[in-house]
């Protein structure tokens, strides 16, 4: 019975809509709930076990009051953290959002990888697992960014990007090592990648940059039971700062006739 219930889709600010337009583009009859965090911004520097209540009541109250088929936690930050006790609240399917490790290892050919993520994303026990398990044989870096999820928020408001700033932040990802080059950067935070133009200008060298957001629509379609693309949908792109956010130029729809 989940063909005309929404999905709870939720982040800190904006970085959900990178997973939000995948899902628009796989599942097009799909009503969608986004919930921007903006009162709650950033979560990169908030304290772990403070996090993960927020997030998780927050989430169970805007489940009671949406009814959604499931819940995507568009953000690595919480993900890291939250997927255990929300899955033990909740009734209904619960998708994360982690830094996208195996695919990362599975691609690279000269074997340094760098995971660009927040401050609080980069010192999980979650990542350091995901290192353990699916890249044992080859050179990860782990770069926290203070500002990337700011400065993202910032472009989606309509303000320049300081091509210095956003260059400081991701030079450590590149790293040379016995004649070999990091070539695989991983997008460890939805807001990333409404800057990747940028990044891709002011990197030193060419790379692959990972955005998981494709895999969670996918992985989010084989959860829930995927209305008629014809179905008429409901969306809504609420905050809990109560301010209005112009979100369709960022999933790749057009803004309303007014
Ligand atoms: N979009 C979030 C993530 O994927 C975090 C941004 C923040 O609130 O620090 O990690």
């Amino acid at each position: 019975m989940s063909a005309n219930r929404p999905v709870l889709i939720v982040d800190s600010g904006i970085g959900g809509l990178s997973v939000t337009r995948e899902v628009r583009a796989l599942l097009p009859g799909l009503s969608v709930v986004y919930l921007a965090d903006f009162a709650a911004f950033p979560y990169g520097d908030w304290d772990e076990a403070e996090l993960t209540d927020h997030v998780v009541s927050l989430t169970a109250k805007h489940v009671a009051e949406h009814g959604p088929c499931a819940v995507v936690i568009a953000c690595n930050t919480a993900s890291t953290l939250v997927l255990p006790g929300l899955r033990a609240t909740l009734d209904i399917p619960v998708v994360g959002t982690v830094p996208a490790v195996k695919p990362a290892a599975e691609r690279t050919k000269s074997g340094l990888i760098s995971i660009l993520a927040t401050p609080g994303t980069v010192k999980r026990d979650y990542t350091f697992d995901l290192i353990r398990q699916f890249a044992p044989d080859v050179a990860v870096t782990l770069v926290g960014a203070t500002g990337l999820a700011r400065m993202a928020e910032e472009k989606l408001a309509g303000r320049a990007v300081d091509g210095a700033r956003l260059a400081a932040e991701i030079v450590p990802c590149f790293k040379e090592k016995r004649g070999k080059r990091t070539d695989t950067i991983v997008l460890g935070c939805t807001h990333y990648p409404f800057l990747v133009e940028e990044m891709r200008a002011l990197a030193p060298w060419e790379v692959d940059w990972v955005d998981p957001a494709p895999a969670i629509a996918r992985r989010l379609a084989d959860v829930i039971e995927a209305p008629d693309a014809g179905t008429a949908r409901f969306d809504r792109y609420i905050s809990t700062a109560g301010v209005a956010f112009d979100y369709l130029p960022f999933i790749g729809e057009k803004p309303h006739d007014s």
